[in-house]
């Protein structure tokens, strides 16, 4: 039997280490959450309009021009806001707004409540493992109340070690993400700073298969334009059927959708020109597309890849006016008082792959699909940089987002 399947798995990770004032400023968090319903739905559209804006910020950073993007903008959401239940002040008003919490009625206590249902909606799932976890240096006592909010709402899995043996507690982390992200992520951290005192990070692990998997027969050595005048060798993969697409004339670009054998899709994104379609697009046009795509035979050619992102996100994230937590200023006086705490590293891993899966695969036989055809078929052929999008086709809750422009790294 065939079968087509995807593997992604992510990271992303807040250390904190001992640098910074002190500050004890009053703490702004609200206890009662009322609205909520609204609230979450504030928090959750905040998630997309964030995943945009951080990916515009990333694919601006010189070091990763003309290269893969491929990050999660769920798990990157899901670790900040869990620091945010640590931080006060001014601290705390810019994490909220680089998340996009600016509304006054969303109030910390909902934006853990919101994280609560998104995280608790993926615990019974076998296809999506979503969570936190937090490293704590063994003297280190952290108020209770915030280490609680972590674990009710972010779920989040709780370790004390000895960060001063940095080896050795950089090992218990990288087997911790090993575990969750089965054995693909191996070494998320390299070395560990000795005076980190907390280590906090989220993972998110996703597994879908087609909900028509291509035929490995019908995969083909082809070449992909990574620029006019750069081509790479591919795999291509390659199937005829109906398919949902659109063609969105205002931004010059074809959307594919490809359902997965569950409520997720992925939906890939050919433009004509990959500055216009990067520039504009935004929740809104997910749900345009999502919402007129139409079926139609199509003749489809996806190339088949595997790649790995590695990203330090202290600048993106100081460009979106999440300044003071990287420095003197920062007041994380919610994990504990009269410390000197601060953001060290905000770190990112992601990976993808895309393939028609396993060995099981190889045995198919075809989905009767004929290449000798008088009737006009078109043709959607990703043979160059495109960009691809892991939702949820009802709450549009954004699992990953990236480019490919050389699925051959
Ligand atoms: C959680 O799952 C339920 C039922 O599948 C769905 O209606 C709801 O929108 C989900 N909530 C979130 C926050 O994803
Ligand atoms: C889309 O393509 C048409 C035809 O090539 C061109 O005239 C138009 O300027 C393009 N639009 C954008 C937004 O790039
Ligand atoms: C999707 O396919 C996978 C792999 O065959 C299978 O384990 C899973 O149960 C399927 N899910 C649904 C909702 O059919």
């Amino acid at each position: 039997m065939m079968r087509a399947a995807q593997v992604f798995w992510i990271l992303s990770a807040v250390v904190y280490v001992g640098t910074g004032h002190p500050h004890k400023r009053q703490a702004e968090q609200d206890t009662a959450v009322d609205g909520s319903d609204n609230s979450v739905s504030l928090v959750t559209s905040a998630n997309k309009e964030f995943a945009f804006r951080f990916y515009r910020k990333l694919a601006a950073q010189s070091d990763y021009q003309g290269k893969n993007i491929f990050y999660s903008p769920s798990s990157v959401s899901v670790a900040l806001a869990a620091l945010s239940v640590g931080a006060r002040g001014e601290t705390h008003r810019q994490l909220f707004r680089g998340l996009g919490f600016s509304s006054p009625q969303v109030t910390q206590a909902h934006v853990d409540q919101a994280f609560r249902m998104i995280l608790a909606n993926k615990t019974s799932r076998e296809d999506i493992k979503e969570g936190t976890a937090v490293f704590v240096q063994n003297l280190f006592k952290p108020h209770p109340e915030f280490l609680d909010v972590l674990k009710e709402s972010y779920l989040a899995d709780g370790f004390t070690v000895d960060f001063t043996q940095s080896a050795d507690s950089a090992n218990t982390i990288n087997k911790y993400v090993a575990d969750k992200t089965n054995g693909k992520i191996d070494k998320l951290v390299e070395s560990l700073d000795p005076s980190t005192i907390m280590y906090l990070l989220s993972y998110i692990y996703y597994k879908g298969t087609w909900a028509t998997p291509f035929n490995p027969k019908l995969t083909r050595d082809d070449m992909f334009n990574v620029e006019e005048t750069n081509q790479v060798p591919v795999k291509m993969m390659n199937m005829e059927d109906d398919f949902d697409t659109y063609y969105d004339q205002a931004i010059n670009t074809s959307v594919l959708h490809l359902p997965f054998n569950s409520s997720y899709s992925m939906l890939l994104m050919l433009p004509d020109d990959m500055a216009t379609l990067e520039d504009a697009i935004s929740p809104a046009h997910v749900t345009k597309w999502l919402k007129w795509m139409k079926s139609r035979r199509h003749d489809i050619y996806v190339p088949k890849f595997s790649i790995k992102t590695s990203y330090k996100l202290n600048n993106v994230l100081t460009e979106m006016g999440m300044t003071d937590m990287f420095g003197p200023q920062a007041d994380l006086s919610g994990i504990k008082e009269g410390q000197r705490l601060a953001v060290s590293e905000v770190v990112h891993q992601a990976t993808l792959d895309v393939d028609e899966s396993g060995a099981t695969a190889a045995a198919a036989t075809g989905i009767g699909i004929t290449l000798l055809s008088f009737r006009h078929i078109p043709v959607l052929k990703f043979d160059r940089p495109f960009m691809v999008i892991i939702t949820e086709r009802n709450t549009e809750n954004m699992l990953f987002m990236g480019k490919i422009v050389n699925p051959n790294i």
